[in-house]
């Protein structure tokens, strides 16, 4: 535990990047000595880590894989840096510039922030390397760090865990829309990041060719953009899988529609301007860093009404990852040149992807930050709930490519979803009754239905499996891993258990049950933890230490995994994440069939049943009456029936899976 401590407080590139001229390193390292060697592009390194003695395995933090974005990099696309020379690889590097996600109201980080973490198991030797995770930290493209997620519970799964920092709010996603201030330099970090992985993990142990790229919240949505990436080149080309917590690549919020606005309202507030693009970037690079992200603060403190609400929980508010087309007119190849929905249809999927939702992914948000402007408008305003929540809801959802399915052709609005949940309101009348249902609102139209949709889509070109993780244990809330958005702040007094009210793990709570949580400085938490706790961490980690091992290179459709059939329109299985893991069929039966529009589910006596229970209705139209057209779609007139989202309790086919352990965990 010891050597942790200093893990802390050391990391930084000592050496200058240059050749280390005369050949070889001097003697050998130990056998278990954290030193890692590396010669790659005509230069050499030697790299010093920590090494955790008790466990065995060993840290390699704060590797700069960038050139510092500094003064006419900043908002550039990041120049890579190879390993060269002395590497002290035992201190953290700052984050990058972002406002004090704890909440002091200041600025904190550093422009030079291009580093990456790696945790692994063991260093290269006889056996084939250990498969490998790369990371994306969740917090909405303006906040969060790497220093909070360990690798421990990866390495000690024979796993290797890379975490990797990329610039984050404007200085990040800055766009006019234009090539000139074409946008996503932070995920072109993140790519720059995954060139480094193929270019050196092998010196660590790792295996290149089996690399998940994977990620929480708008993590998770980038993981998915760079898993559907097809015209990155080749050598970048380098992960087999994603793995989207959280955040898949048809969840809102994973493209941003209109980049221009927040350019040019940060223009305004540093006193830039507006265009040429150009000299709006010459103006900008001339600032502080702190000027700018401030800026961007004070964009986002205007909002203060539903829509903004929904904006913030949806990660859609401030800045984001924009769509750049074809081609910028420079030659540059694209990152993201196309709509994720688009992509995916043309079965750009780089591999199988593993995705999922926490069950009450807003719970916190709904119960915390916001249980007061919405109390008072569920009070105040006249069909809140129809009008402006569903109302802005439904907006947000057909505003994604690819989730929208009133988009089809001739298929008309067959569902009176507002009708529904204003009357599931009316028919409870509490105002406490009203932030549950805003909150099972809005984790199914942003997070339930996007998570089932995407497997769905991805599932047609690779492997796709999808999890709920549904375990309500004492590990670190999601405000630890990421601080300082909405859907992670509870309520002010801390007594109130938001969990309880919202009746399952919030968004990010499954991140403990991941990464080991270790503070600012990278110190472990310490926390006790109870032996559920660590059962279930180790069977979720192990899910995904296995999806990890089990890819290969070969992407084949009907490729097993952990040896059983992903996703499938006929089966619809998901991982159900408890006390153990269990597959179950039929997510969210009902309330996905009435977001998505799908007249099979919202037809089935199931789901019409339980609606007539609860809204006390006589029986308006018996399920024979209805009429299913030719595009599988309730015809117009029959849209009065109003239709109840039940868990459904049709049992799986468990016949299908008697005496199959899929994780191996007892
Ligand atoms: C690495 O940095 C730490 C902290 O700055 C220092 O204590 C340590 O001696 C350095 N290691 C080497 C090999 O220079
Ligand atoms: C969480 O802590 C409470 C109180 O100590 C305990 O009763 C409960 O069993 C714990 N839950 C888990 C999953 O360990
Ligand atoms: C956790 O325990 C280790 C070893 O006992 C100690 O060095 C470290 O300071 C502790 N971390 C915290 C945050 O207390
Ligand atoms: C991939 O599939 C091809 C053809 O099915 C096979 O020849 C090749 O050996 C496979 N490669 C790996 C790494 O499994
Ligand atoms: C993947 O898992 C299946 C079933 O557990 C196993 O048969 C197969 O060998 C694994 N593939 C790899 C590449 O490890």
């Amino acid at each position: 535990m010891a050597w942790l401590l200093y893990v802390v407080a050391v990391c930084a590139l000592v050496a200058p990047a240059q050749a280390v001229v005369g050949g070889d390193p001097a003697a050998p390292p130990e056998p278990d000595a954290a030193v890692v060697f590396t010669q790659k592009h005509g230069y050499s390194a030697r790299c010093e880590g920590l090494r955790d003695e008790t466990r065995g395995y060993y840290t390699f933090a704060g590797i700069r894989y960038a050139e510092p974005p500094i003064g006419n990099r900043r908002f550039q696309r990041p120049v890579r840096r190879y390993l060269a020379g002395e590497i002290n690889a035992t201190r953290l590097c700052p984050p990058c510039p972002q406002v004090d996600p704890r909440g002091s109201g200041r600025i904190i980080g550093h422009e030079d922030c291009l580093c990456l973490n790696v945790f692994a198991p063991k260093m290269p030797g006889e056996e084939r390397g250990s498969p490998v995770i790369f990371f994306i930290h969740g917090g909405n493209y303006r906040t969060g760090s790497i220093a909070a997620y360990g690798g421990q519970h990866f390495a000690q799964q024979d796993t290797i865990l890379v975490t990797a920092q990329y610039r984050l709010g404007s200085l990040g996603f800055l766009s006019t829309g234009d090539r000139d201030a074409s946008g996503n330099a932070g995920i072109f970090d993140l790519r720059a990041a995954m060139t480094w992985i193929n270019n050196y993990i092998e010196f660590f142990g790792g295996d290149k060719s089996r690399i998940v790229v994977m990620g929480q919240g708008s993590g998770g949505r980038t993981a998915s953009l760079l898993g559907l990436s097809g015209e990155t080149p080749r050598e970048s080309r380098s992960a087999t899988g994603v793995a989207a917590l959280s955040g898949a690549p048809l969840s809102p919020g994973a493209v941003k529609s209109d980049p221009k606005k927040h350019a040019e309202e940060i223009a305004e507030r540093t006193g830039c301007p507006k265009q040429p693009a150009e000299r709006l970037l010459l103006c900008l690079r001339k600032l502080p860093a702190e000027k700018i992200i401030e800026a961007d603060k004070d964009v986002l403190m205007e909002m203060v009404d539903t829509e903004a609400f929904l904006e913030e929980i949806a990660g859609n508010a401030g800045v984001g990852v924009r769509v750049e087309g074809e081609d910028d007119k420079r030659g540059l190849p694209p990152l993201v040149a196309e709509d994720p929905s688009d992509s995916i249809k043309k079965k750009h999927q780089l591999g199988p992807m593993l995705t999922g939702v926490t069950s009450a992914e807003t719970s916190r948000a709904v119960f915390g930050k916001y249980a007061k402007f919405l109390s008072n408008q569920l009070s105040q305003v006249q069909d809140f709930i129809k009008k402006d929540l569903i109302g802005g809801l439904k907006k947000t959802v057909q505003g994604v490519e690819g989730l929208n399915p009133l988009k089809l052709p001739g298929v008309q609005r067959a569902v009176p979803l507002l009708d529904y949940y204003q009357a599931v309101f009316d028919n409870s009348m509490k105002a406490i009754d009203g932030l549950a249902q805003i909150a099972e609102a809005t984790g199914d139209a942003l997070f339930n239905f996007p998570a089932y949709q995407s497997v769905r889509e991805w599932s047609a070109g690779a492997p796709a499996l999808m999890y709920s993780f549904e375990h309500v244990g004492n590990l670190s809330k999601g405000s630890h891993f990421i601080p300082g958005i909405a859907l992670t702040q509870g309520a002010d007094n801390p007594s109130e258990n938001v969990q309880q009210k919202g009746k399952g793990p919030a968004h990010g709570d499954e991140l403990a049950y991941l990464f080991e949580p270790l503070d600012d400085e990278g110190k472990p938490l310490n926390q006790s933890v109870s032996t559920t706790d660590a059962e279930v961490r180790q069977s979720f980690v192990s899910l995904f230490a296995k999806f990890a091992r089990n890819l290969s290179s070969n992407k084949t459709r009907d490729e097993k995994l952990f040896g059983f059939i992903p996703y499938s329109t006929d089966g619809e299985q998901y991982l159900k994440i408890g006390k153990t893991i269990t597959l179950d069929k039929n997510f969210r039966f009902c309330q996905i069939g009435l977001w998505g529009e799908m007249s099979d589910r919202l037809t089935d006596t199931f789901c019409k049943n339980h609606l007539e229970q609860i809204l006390n209705l006589p029986k308006l139209i018996s399920p024979v009456a209805i009429q299913v057209d030719k595009v599988g779609k309730i015809p117009l007139h029959n849209q009065g029936i109003p239709l109840l989202m039940p868990k459904p309790t049709t049992k799986p086919n468990w016949n299908a899976f008697n005496n199959i352990n899929p994780f191996g965990i007892a």
